[in-house]
């Protein structure tokens, strides 16, 4: 660490955040995704970053330069997340589910392009696993942090995701809004905790990025007395 960085807030900490959406491969030229910009996770990593953590991205395929000073792990599929997570988890202090999995993969991929016959095809998908759920459940779990896109019920969905999934923290957004969520260059969301809820207003993902990076930061001191 250099001396400069030493000083820092977050000096000498781990974060790790997944970003992005996740690609569920169909045949050799065809996938579901979703509309992720993975602009959020990024943002978290440089906020992070700028206070002296040492921060990798496991990225969903996105077009986004990687923040300076982080590392960066591609990926494509949830399940390439999900093994890359858990496996980063174990030496973080802090992790960041900021990523738009896919819940569902398809249940056998075709090898060969499908060619095109009925008027009418079903696919069959799976469920993939749930990559933070698993890193909360880990023995040694680093600070769990979640996300919540949701149109409806915002708050209840939110909580019930935090305790379900035993994360430390959720950071809910309405995404039937207007100008905000995913692909927008602007968020709002509200952060809750078991104790705390804190609501970041609307403002560019770069600002509430920062804003969330700090509300982590005071939550995590709290929790470790
Ligand atoms: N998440 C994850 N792995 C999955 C699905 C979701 O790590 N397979 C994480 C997301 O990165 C986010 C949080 O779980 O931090 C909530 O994602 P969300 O899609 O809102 O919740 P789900 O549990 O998938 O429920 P639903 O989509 O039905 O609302
Ligand atoms: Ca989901």
């Amino acid at each position: 660490v250099p001396a400069n960085k030493k000083q820092l807030p977050l000096a000498g900490q781990t974060w790790l955040i997944t970003a992005g959406p996740t690609r569920e491969a169909i045949d050799p030229v065809r996938y579901i995704s979703n509309h992720s910009s993975g602009k959020m996770g990024y943002a978290i990593a440089s906020a992070a970053q700028s206070l002296g953590a040492d921060v990798t991205i496991i990225s969903g395929p996105v077009n986004l330069t990687t923040p300076a000073g982080c590392r960066k792990v591609a990926v494509t599929s949830a399940l390439e997340m999900h093994q890359q997570a858990l496996a980063l988890a174990a030496s973080a202090d802090v992790f960041v589910a900021c990523a738009a999995v896919a819940d569902y993969r398809i249940s056998e991929v075709a090898s060969e392009k499908i060619k095109k016959s009925q008027d009418s095809m079903q696919l069959n998908l799976i469920k993939n696993p749930d990559i933070v759920a698993d890193v909360a459940a880990m023995a040694n779990k680093p600070f769990t942090v979640g996300f919540a896109a949701e149109t409806q019920d915002v708050e209840q969905y939110a909580r019930d995701k935090l305790t379900r999934k035993k994360l430390d923290m959720i950071a809910a957004n309405n995404v039937a809004t207007a100008g905000q969520g995913f692909n927008s260059d602007d968020n709002a969301l509200t952060v809750f905790s078991a104790t705390d809820k804190k609501v970041l207003p609307l403002m560019s993902k770069t600002a509430l990025a920062k804003q969330l990076v700090e509300q982590i930061q005071l939550t995590l001191q709290k929790s470790r007395g």
